[in-house]
């Protein structure tokens, strides 16, 4: 038996936090075949390229020949773009479903990465330190960090002198407004969660997911902890990196709200009689070379 298949995540953290992180990747190996059957991700027909901002692909440079961690992959779509630019790259999430059907859509889509089975915590154990010229992570996965200045710390070491960490996220301003439409959604934009870090877990039960798709069935409860930009920078400063962009942006890759219109971009936009309010964000922040 290999070590994944007993591997299990949250065990870097003790008691109620360790549960917490369990309870998420069971939940998240529940959501995956849901997510990989949906019209959302729409695997084989959606070109992967499209789930990065124009600004992101500006800022990540060319990845050509480089090293390139993707942390918290799921099902490797991002994943697959960043390889085809021809980068090396690895994919590592602690999902086994996820790990399991990002492998089969990267070999059906013909690219080669390396997918690795493990909580972002304990990465540096399995990727080893100082290997990577590209971290990227982001788009959904800050929010199931419960220690930020722990996963700061592993972003740093996992990266070489001279390289670069890149966050791609949902802006707290929209994780405020609620990433997806509650049941009593109307037209205004309402904030309905903190902004803020610092009242601890927030759970989510719910037979549903992001996704199109069929109801889950068992585990359907997780845990996310907000952080605000604020929260990151200073994380991100106190691990030793140092902050080169900061871009923020009032498009997504998908519209959260119907009456969103295409951009330019082919992201989503809402209307001109909104407020224009910043959706996603991407920083990019650097381990000086000694
Ligand atoms: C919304 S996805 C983000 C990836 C990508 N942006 C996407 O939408 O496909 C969140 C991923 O984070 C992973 N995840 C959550 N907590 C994790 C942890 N502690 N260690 C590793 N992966 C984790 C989940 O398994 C899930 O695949």
């Amino acid at each position: 038996m290999g070590w994944e298949c007993w591997y299990n995540a949250g065990m870097s953290f003790d008691g109620e936090v360790g549960e917490m992180v369990r309870a998420n990747q069971a939940n998240w190996d529940a959501r995956t075949p849901v997510h990989a059957a949906s019209e959302f991700y729409a695997i084989g027909r959606r070109d992967p390229h499209g789930w990065f901002a124009p600004f992101e692909w500006h800022d990540l440079g060319d990845l050509a020949g480089r090293e390139v961690v993707h942390l918290q992959c799921h099902i490797g779509i991002e994943t697959i773009a960043l390889a085809r630019q021809g980068a090396r790259v690895t994919g590592l999430d602690f999902s086994t479903a996820a790990v399991a059907e990002a492998r089969r859509i990267a070999a059906e889509e013909g690219v080669s990465i390396e997918y690795v089975r493990a909580d972002v915590h304990d990465a540096v154990a399995h990727l080893g330190s100082g290997r990577f010229d590209v971290v990227y992570t982001g788009k959904g996965a800050l929010c199931y960090l419960p220690d930020l200045p722990r996963w700061a710390a592993t972003v740093a070491e996992l990266l070489k002198p001279g390289g670069f960490a890149y966050i791609a996220e949902f802006h707290p301003v929209l994780t405020a407004l609620g990433t997806s439409p509650g049941p009593d959604d109307g037209p205004e934009l309402l904030l309905r969660h903190d902004y803020l870090e610092g009242r601890g877990a927030v759970v989510r039960d719910s037979t549903y997911t992001y996704t199109d798709g069929p109801a889950l069935t068992s585990a359907t409860a997780s845990y996310e902890w907000r952080h605000s930009l604020g929260e990151l920078v200073t994380t991100l400063v106190r691990a030793g990196l140092r902050i080169d962009s900061l871009t923020e942006t009032d498009e997504l890759p998908w519209p959260r709200w119907a009456r969103m219109t295409r951009a330019e971009s082919g992201w989503w936009t809402l209307p001109d009689d909104d407020p224009k309010i910043a959706l996603l964000f991407g920083l990019k922040a650097s381990k000086p070379a000694p």
